[in-house]
This record gives C-alpha cells, structure tokens and sequence, in this order.
C-alpha cells in the first residue's frame, strides 16, 4: 500500500548558473557524489518502496532528462505536467491517480533535491508516518529542529506538552518574514517542514476538497480517464486552468489535523550555495571544490565549482566567495548576498 511522489518540477534559480530553467538543480549532481539530487532521492526511497509504486512528477521539458538519469523508472510512473503550476495541483493530480491504483494507499511526498545522508533513519521515520497514517486519518510532515530564522522555509508549532514522538500541531506557517521566524525559534517551540508529507490519499484528497474545492473539482472531472490513454489529452487540456500554489498555502496552513514527527536524520534542501556549502568537504583553509583542480593563495571560505574537473581554478586573496564556471558564463560573487542571485540570473539570461 506505499507509494512515493517524486516532485521534480521545480526551476531552482538560486543556484544559477549551473541550475537554469532548461537543467534545474534536481537533476545535477550537485555534492560532487557521482551522483545527481535526483538519482540521490529515488535511490533513498526505493529502499522503503517498490519501484512500481514511485511517481515521478515533472514539467513535461524535463521528460527526457529524468528518463535518462532513472533509466529503471517505467515510463507510465514518469508524470508529465504540461504548465508549472507549484506543488498543490501536482500533488492533487498524484493522489487521484495513486488512489485509482490503489484506494487504500498511503503517500509519501518528497522533493527531488534535498540532501539527506542517513538512509537508515530516513527510512525508520518514513516507516514510523506510514504506519500512524494507515490508521488515522491524518497530515503528516517530518520537522527539522531550525537553526537559524531562514525566511524560505515553512514552521511549524507544536504542543509543548505533547511528549509524545509524534506531536500535533498548533500552527503551520509557511515561509515567514523575519521577525516572525525570529519570534518562532527564540520561543523553541518550533520546527521547519522539510517539505516531506505522508498521509493516505483519502486524507489528502479530503483536505483538497475542503479547503481547495474548485481545484479539486477540476482534477476530478478527469477522474475516470485517468491512469487510461485518455488521461494525457485531459491534462493538456486542464492542468494549467489550476491555481499556482503551493501545498503548504494550499493545504498545510489550513488544516486541523497536521501532525508532526521530528526527524531523527540531519537533513538540508540545498536551497543555496552557502547551504550547499556547508554540506561539502572542506580544505583546511575550509575551501569546498567541487569537479575542479584549484591552486590558492590566501583564499579561505570559498565554494568552487566548474564544469569541467580538468580546469585549474587560480585564486588569491578571495574569501567567502561563490566562484562557479559554466561554459558561457563565470559567477564569482560574495556568499552573503547569495539571495540575490535568483534575480541577476534573469537579467543575465536576458542578456547573453
Ligand atoms: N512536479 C513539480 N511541479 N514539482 C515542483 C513544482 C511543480 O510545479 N514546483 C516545485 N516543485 C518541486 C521542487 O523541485 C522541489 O523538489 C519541491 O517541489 C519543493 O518546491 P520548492 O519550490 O523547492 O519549495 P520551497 O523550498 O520554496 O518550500 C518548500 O520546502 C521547504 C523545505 O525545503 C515548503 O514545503 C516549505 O514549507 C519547506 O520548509
Ligand atoms: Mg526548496
């Protein structure tokens, strides 16, 4: 009764230029490992979950690319989506056909490019959630205990006297503005979502019904044709009428019945270089260089990454920088302004 959805759709602009909208960060091998994000993920989950039961969800231009990188993934489980229209329609679309597969199934939902080193406790917890929601009737996240106010990422508030491993939840707030994030981890009792849901497709299609009904009504009309050679002309024709939303504003700050387990694996999304950084191996001037030969001088704190791992890379005198070399462009830019780097990637793509 377990299924897996893949969501591989997104565009990762922060870690312009090696991710671009053509080859987004999923499908890179981002930490050097000889192996991409996504490869990474599909990898994890299938230790849990037969492959049959593992949905890959994608915009339709990324179709060739993850046939090639999971060449053991049956074409019918790669999902195409003809618009990008954020996680909540791509979810719903999931659910109804994982449900018509399988009425009594259970989920997990999980990004494509996250990194994640533990396999073992990734798999105890992802067991642990599948279990509880086999039975209740219940959205479940796996939390992260937060580090730092990071305004990209969802919180969640649970019941301090709830001692119990998997705790309910209070409040879910997705991607707060600074000052509340502060407020949320001085007060300890908040954890980040992960971004990893489990819950039984009757529970998640019971909460798109209640608080997306319109959506939901739109997907369902195309019930019966899905999983059927008439599916892929139903979508052409109505995936992009869905609003474009998130399933955290869609669903998550919604709901009564979330609840959370705190993961017991050390977990990060890879959302920026610097968080990239910090999971790289690191010279003893705490350089991290990835698929390049660097020759340095004075030159601490740097990531490094080229293309091609026959280039020499030659700084002096550089600290707490992003150096990054693809092809047609050279990004050499300071750590702490790595946010901006989503909006100069538009500019630059405009230009060149
Ligand atoms: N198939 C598909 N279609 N996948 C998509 C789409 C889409 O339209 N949009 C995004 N994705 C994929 C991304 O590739 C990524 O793997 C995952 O869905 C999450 O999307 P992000 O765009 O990376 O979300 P986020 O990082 O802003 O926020 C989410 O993740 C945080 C943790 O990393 C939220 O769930 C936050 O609450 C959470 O803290
Ligand atoms: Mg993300």
């Amino acid at each position: 009764n377990y299924y897996a959805v893949v969501m591989a759709g997104g565009v990762g602009s922060r870690f312009w230029p090696v991710s671009t909208p053509e080859f987004p960060k999923q499908f890179h091998d981002m930490l050097g490992s000889g192996e991409t994000l996504i490869q990474k993920t599909f990898k994890r989950l299938s230790q849990l979950i037969p492959k049959e039961n593992i949905l890959i969800l994608t915009h339709q231009n990324y179709k060739e690319i993850v046939v090639e990188q999971l060449p053991s993934v049956d074409e019918k489980n790669i999902i195409l989506e003809p618009a990008m229209r954020n996680t909540a329609p791509c979810i719903l679309y999931a659910a109804l056909k994982i449900k018509k597969m399988n009425p009594d199934a259970v989920m997990v939902v999980a990004p494509s490019d996250h990194w994640i080193e533990d396999e073992l406790q990734f798999v105890a917890n992802l067991l642990r959630t599948f279990d509880v929601c086999e039975h209740d009737s219940i959205l479940m996240t796996l939390g992260i205990l937060p580090t730092f106010p990071n305004t990209g990422y969802g919180y969640i508030e649970f019941n301090k006297l709830d001692s119990r491993p998997i705790k309910k939840v209070v409040q879910f707030r997705e991607k707060p503005d600074y000052v509340t994030a502060r407020k949320f981890i001085l007060s300890r009792h908040f954890l980040w979502n992960s971004g990893i849901f489990v819950w039984s497709v009757n529970t998640i299609l019971d909460a798109f019904s209640q608080f997306q009904p319109e959506m939901m009504e739109l997907f369902e009309r195309g019930y019966s044709v899905l999983n059927t050679e008439k599916e892929t002309s139903f979508i052409e024709a109505n995936y992009h009428k869905a609003e474009n939303i998130s399933i955290d504003y869609a669903v998550m700050e919604k709901a009564g019945n979330v609840y959370v387990l705190p993961a017991t694996f050390d977990w990060n999304d890879l959302g920026t270089w610097g968080a990239l950084y910090e999971k790289l191996p690191k010279d003893n001037l705490d350089n991290a260089v990835v698929n390049a030969k660097v020759f340095l001088e004075n030159a601490t704190n740097n990531i490094i990454r080229t293309d091609d791992c026959n280039k020499t890379v030659v700084v002096d005198g550089l600290n707490d920088y992003i150096i990054v070399d693809r092809e047609d462009v050279l990004l050499i830019y300071p750590k702490r302004k790595e946010q901006d780097i989503k909006k100069i990637s538009k500019s630059v793509e405009d230009m060149i």
